[in-house]
C-alpha cells in the first residue's frame, strides 16, 4: 500500500484539521509538538503522510499530485484556480469575503465609478467586479494588513476576509458588499481520486460522519 499524502495549510486550520482527524482514528502525535520545526509527519500504521505548507501553496501541491488531499480555505481555492476536485465543506474556519471601506465609499459602488480596489485576492476581486458587477476597477495587490489601504488613500475599497469584523470596526471601516461565504474545504488530486478512490472515499465518509 502506498502512502496517502495530506497537505495542510499551516496555522489554525491545521490544528482544527488534526483534531477532526483524531475523531476518525487518524492520529499523528508528532505533529502536536508546538516547538517542532518539522514540516512532514508520518503515520506508519495507516500509511499516511501529512505536511504543512503555506495556505496558498496547498492547491499547487494537490494539482501536481505531491499531495493527494489538501485542506484549505475556500478563499485560497477560488484565488489559486488550480485543477482539482473540491469534495467536502468541513464547516469550520467560517468567514466571508467582502468588499469593505469607509461608509462614504458606498456611493462609489452604486454609481459604477472607476475606483481602486486593494486586495490579497486579485483573482477573486477581478471576478467579482468584472464578471458579476460589470464594473471596471483598478486592482492593487497587497500582501496583508489590507485595511490600511483605504485609510491611507491607496484605494477607495478593499476585498478582504471578514471573520468577527473587529479589524474593520477598529479601523473605521465597514462591510459594503458580500462577495461569498468561506470555510475550510477538502480538495483532492484528480488522478488520486481515481487511483485511490476506495481509501479516499472511506476517509471522506468518516469525516462526514463526525461533522456537526
Ligand atoms: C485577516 C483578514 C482581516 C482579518 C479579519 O487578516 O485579512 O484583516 O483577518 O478578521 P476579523 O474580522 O476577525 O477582524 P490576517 O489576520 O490573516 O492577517 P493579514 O493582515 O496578514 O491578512
Amino acid at each position: 500500500m502506498r502512502y496517502l499524502t495530506f497537505a495542510l495549510g499551516k496555522g489554525r486550520l491545521a490544528q482544527k484539521t488534526m483534531a477532526l482527524f483524531e475523531q476518525i482514528g487518524i492520529k499523528c502525535e508528532e505533529m502536536k509538538d508546538p516547538s517542532s520545526r518539522k514540516l512532514i509527519f508520518t503515520n506508519e500504521e495507516l500509511k499516511l503522510k501529512f505536511f504543512l505548507a503555506k495556505g496558498p501553496d496547498v492547491p499547487t501541491y494537490v494539482e501536481y499530485g505531491a499531495a493527494d488531499i489538501g485542506i484549505v480555505g475556500k478563499d485560497t481555492i477560488l484565488e489559486e484556480q488550480r485543477k482539482l476536485y473540491e469534495v467536502l465543506d468541513l464547516g469550520y474556519g467560517k468567514c466571508r469575503m467582502c468588499v469593505c471601506g469607509p461608509a462614504s465609499a458606498k456611493e462609489l459602488l452604486k454609481h459604477q465609478e472607476q475606483i481602486r480596489v486593494a486586495t490579497k485576492y486579485p483573482n477573486i476581486a477581478k471576478d467579482y467586479f468584472y464578471n458579476k458587477k460589470h464594473q471596471t476597477v483598478e486592482i492593487i495587490k497587497l500582501n496583508g494588513s489590507i485595511e490600511l489601504a483605504p485609510i491611507v488613500g491607496l484605494s477607495e475599497v478593499i476585498v478582504d476576509i471578514v471573520e468577527t469584523g473587529s479589524t474593520l470596526r477598529e479601523n473605521g471601516l465597514q462591510v459594503l458588499e458580500e462577495v461569498c461565504p468561506l470555510s475550510a474545504r477538502v480538495v483532492v488530486n484528480q488522478v488520486s481520486m481515481k487511483m485511490e478512490n476506495e481509501r479516499i472515499t472511506k476517509i471522506l465518509n468518516d469525516l462526514k460522519s463526525v461533522l456537526p
